[in-house]
């Protein structure tokens, strides 16, 4: 069943009214073979739902449902192994995956296209790789989670510089930081269910637009493959492709989330930061400079972000102008979401390598937190405890402020009796507010860094990530019949 090239059989070509060559001259431009292939296992799996569907209406008969389902599965096998050669005649998975059963099991195989078109086929290959898709990243995202999880606990008690404008200005404690961004990729893992979820209409039984004239049951087709529902409408289940458009966002929402992440990364490891090292094998060097260590998966993960954000782009321009029904600019569709999903499968366990490998520095952390008049908003506080207006308290702290960085002081060396010029009612107190410790005690507001917040916080992360029932699931089909994505 393998090398020979040419066709040899009715499948594998279009024909129609254009004849036995239809279409030859073109076909190198216009084949999406080369990157579809990758669909082989879904639209198999297609074929064989709509083989058993075409059977229960009773226009094959069984033996010839038996006949074309064990012959998939051959192809299936076939294709698995990469013994099946495509040829030059193959311009798309849908004919070649025609042409191999042909071969498998004659011209029996030609009434496998019955009742249905490419254009329904394509839309269901392409949602049964997204819902498994959607299911691996999210998986890949609970494991990004989990190190930055496991890294805030075993930081709980350190502090370090909060930044605004990349200024220092207020401490914060570590786990508070590092637990931003477990919430942000928490909207992430459910911006990926909730893709799948839409993903999941049936589109099978459309057809080529108009929907299939055989009396096909497609509830209980689309049950077959794991789809908890059928499309509404035959024009729109061959011409929607929301349900990538879905995916490519929560990919590029991802992706800026990761890129921000690795942004910290960069300036952590940075020589002026020094908050923390890469382990060996993680950093990369310099063919000129022997010093160095440069954070390259972090940097690389930012960088990769743009392609993400160009696949979504892409699919955007791609859709907005086309008239109703399919047309060939569709499949354009394809290569987004596989870039997209191949790009972010791949930055997700860069990061959870990169958070894993990060060798923290509290020391330095800490040292930094009460740099820069980072408690300055403190002593404002204390003044205003006293029954000091907050905007004065602001503006008399300012001066203090201005004058330490004049004389190269910190607030920490500022005498009580300097205190005392500013209010007279000033006590020892303003001391003890000024340590960055106490800053972070004092914000014990829902959400805020207070250890005792954060603390709960890190239950609830902890919590989150160990029951299903604090997050919507995602929805497996209920056979097991799911085909699973990858490299075609
Ligand atoms: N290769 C096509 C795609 O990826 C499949 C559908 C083609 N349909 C058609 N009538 N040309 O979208």
């Amino acid at each position: 069943m393998r090398g020979r090239g040419g066709g040899g059989g009715a499948a594998g070509r279009v024909g129609g009214c254009l004849g036995e060559r239809g279409g030859q001259a073109a076909l190198g431009f216009t084949a999406s073979l080369p990157f579809d292939r990758r669909l082989f296992r879904q639209d198999i799996a297609g074929s064989q739902a709509h083989v058993r569907a075409l059977g229960r209406a009773g226009v094959l008969a069984e033996e010839e449902v038996e006949a074309l389902c064990h012959g998939l599965e051959q192809v299936r096998a076939e294709m698995d192994a990469g013994r099946f050669e495509f040829g030059p005649e193959d311009p798309d998975i849908h004919l070649a995956v025609e042409r191999a059963l042909e071969r498998r099991v004659g011209p029996l195989a030609l009434k496998l296209r019955t009742g249905r078109s490419r254009n329904d086929q394509v839309c269901l290959d392409l949602r049964l790789f997204l819902m498994e898709a959607a299911d691996q990243v999210v998986a890949r995202i609970e494991r990004l989670e989990r190190e930055l999880l496991s890294r805030a606990e075993e930081g709980r008690e350190w502090l370090m510089p909060g930044h605004t404008h990349l200024q220092p200005a207020q401490p914060v404690l570590f786990p508070h930081h590092l637990l931003a961004y477990f919430w942000m990729l928490e909207r992430d893992r459910e911006r990926f269910v909730q893709a799948r979820a839409r993903t999941g209409a049936c589109p099978a039984g459309a057809a080529a637009l108009a929907g299939t004239a055989y009396p096909l049951d497609l509830e209980a087709l689309a049950k077959d493959l794991g789809f908890p529902r059928v499309m509404e409408n035959s024009l729109d289940a061959t011409s929607d492709r929301d349900f990538a458009l879905d995916f490519l966002a929560a990919c590029a929402v991802l992706m800026v989330h990761l890129s921000r992440l690795a942004t910290d990364v960069v300036l952590w490891c940075s020589d002026e930061f020094g908050f923390a090292d890469l382990e060996e094998g993680w950093a990369g060097g310099s063919s000129i400079m022997p010093q160095k260590r440069n954070p390259e998966p972090a940097e690389l993960v930012r960088g990769k972000a743009g392609r993400v954000f160009g696949h979504l782009l892409g699919l955007l321009s791609t859709l907005k102008g086309l008239p109703l029904g399919y047309a060939s600019d569709l499949q354009e569709d394809k290569e987004a979401v596989f870039g997209a999903f191949d790009t972010v499968r791949g930055c997700l366990e860069a990061m959870a390598g990169v958070v894993r490998a990060l060798r923290f520095r509290p020391e330095a952390m800490e040292a930094a937190a009460g740099r820069g008049f980072s408690t300055a908003t403190e002593a404002a506080d204390y003044l205003v405890r006293l029954g000091v207006p907050f905007v004065e308290a602001h503006r008399l702290v300012g001066e203090a402020v201005r004058r330490c960085r004049e004389e190269g002081r910190r607030l920490e060396d500022l005498t009580l009796e300097e205190w005392r010029r500013l209010d007279p009612r000033v006590g020892p107190g303003i001391l003890r507010a000024l340590s960055p410790r106490a800053a972070v005690e004092a914000r014990a507001c829902t959400g805020g860094t207070a250890p005792a917040r954060v603390a709960e916080a890190l239950k609830r992360a902890a919590a989150v990530l160990g029951s299903s029932d604090l997050r919507t699931a995602p929805q497996q089909p209920p056979t097991g019949r799911r085909p699973a994505p990858g490299r075609g």
